[in-house]
């Protein structure tokens, strides 16, 4: 074979398989077509063969012309067979009724509740302030919320217009907890200091349902003990707490007060954010909003729980969840939070 006739010969198997390529109706005749032309027996394969009798000169034209060949009848076949493909594709897409183009069936998104986000900011600040999580009963017997809390048998706020008994077969005298230091007690018992603990959750007192108070409402209780901890670390942490939660610019204001299961007792008033502390109705006109309440634990409190007094001392705090909610969120009515109307949830 010269090397003129093995150059026609290339371009007569270039032309009729590229046609017979681009003309193929199915896979199949894409298969047969490779093995026709690219086979061991196919046509080209045929015609290289023919290379090793060549002169020298005239295989360094061919191999290149052969080579060339070879990679273009390759390349339309993989092209061929994509077409092919994303048609069987379309053809079947084309059967089932459907249209690609309607717009999207809206997904009906959750989210969390306002009070869930508030009570998620405070805890995210008390636990980077060190704070971690615990928790306790709701129903707890008076021992856990009011004996070991330093809290007398007549005590008002053991009185059923403030608490709910709660009837079950134990022989313990039984309530809905009042608050969250019943995880005070619980904790302490179990744990020995140094201790640092948030213990969010729901409590229930026997009010009845107003702008300002609902039977079941959320507090967070935080517990520090450890040694020589003292009223000092108690207006830091808190300090920061506050202007972490509401602004660099927070005021607040220590009041002296009283719990049992804390001495000296302070309540802590944040400076009004609806009037800027001019008065308002929301203030009842003082320029104060109180918070919480807190202290450094009475040595009581330590002793019922196994912790030495003399070595250990420790502060604590209550606040309320909706209470800090309505100021951060500027909702003027605690009612709001448990009516689940959609339209303000949606808000948040
Ligand atoms: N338990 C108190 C209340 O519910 C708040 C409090 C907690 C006060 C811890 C002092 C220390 O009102």
């Amino acid at each position: 074979m010269t090397l003129q006739e093995f150059k026609t010969l290339c371009a007569q198997i270039e032309r009729e398989y590229t046609d017979k390529i681009s003309s193929a109706a199915d896979l199949n005749a894409v298969e047969e077509l490779r093995v026709a032309a690219l086979g061991r027996k196919g046509a080209l394969t045929e015609l290289l063969k023919n290379l090793k009798d060549f002169a020298i000169e005239d295989k360094k034209a061919a191999g290149p012309l052969g080579n060339a060949l070879k990679t273009a009848l390759t390349a339309a076949l993989e092209n061929k067979t994509r077409t092919l493909a994303a048609q069987a594709l379309n053809e079947q897409l084309n059967q089932v009724d459907l249209d690609l183009t309607l717009p999207a069936r809206p997904v009906p998104a959750g989210r969390r509740h306002p009070l869930s986000i508030a009570q998620k900011r405070m805890t995210d600040i008390l636990s980077k302030l060190g704070f971690t999580w615990a928790e306790g009963p709701w129903v707890e017997d008076e021992k856990h919320n009011f004996d070991m809390l330093n809290i007398p048998l007549h005590h008002p706020a053991r009185d059923a217009q403030d608490t709910f008994f709660v009837q079950t077969g134990s022989p313990l005298s039984m309530v809905l907890r009042t608050h969250t230091s019943n995880v005070q007690s619980r904790f302490m018992e179990k744990h020995k200091p140094p201790l640092r603990i948030m213990a969010p959750g729901r409590v229930f007192r026997n009010d009845s349902l107003d702008a300002t108070h609902s039977p079941v409402f959320h507090q967070i209780e935080g517990l520090y003990v450890d040694k020589n901890v003292n009223m000092a670390d108690l207006k830091r942490d808190l300090t920061a707490f506050m202007k972490g939660l509401l602004g660099d610019k927070t005021e607040i204001r220590f009041r002296p007060s009283f719990f049992p299961f804390t001495e000296p007792s302070a309540e802590v008033d944040v400076k009004c954010v609806f009037c800027a502390g001019k008065g308002c109705n929301i203030c009842k006109g003082t320029g104060w909003i109180e918070m919480l309440g807190s202290g450094v634990v009475h040595p009581n409190v330590l002793k019922n729980c196994g912790i030495d007094p003399e070595v250990y001392s420790g502060y604590a705090f209550g606040m309320g969840v909706e209470r800090l909610a309505m100021m951060m969120m500027n909702i003027n009515d605690i009612r709001t939070f448990y009516e689940n109307d959609l339209r303000i949830l949606n808000q948040f």
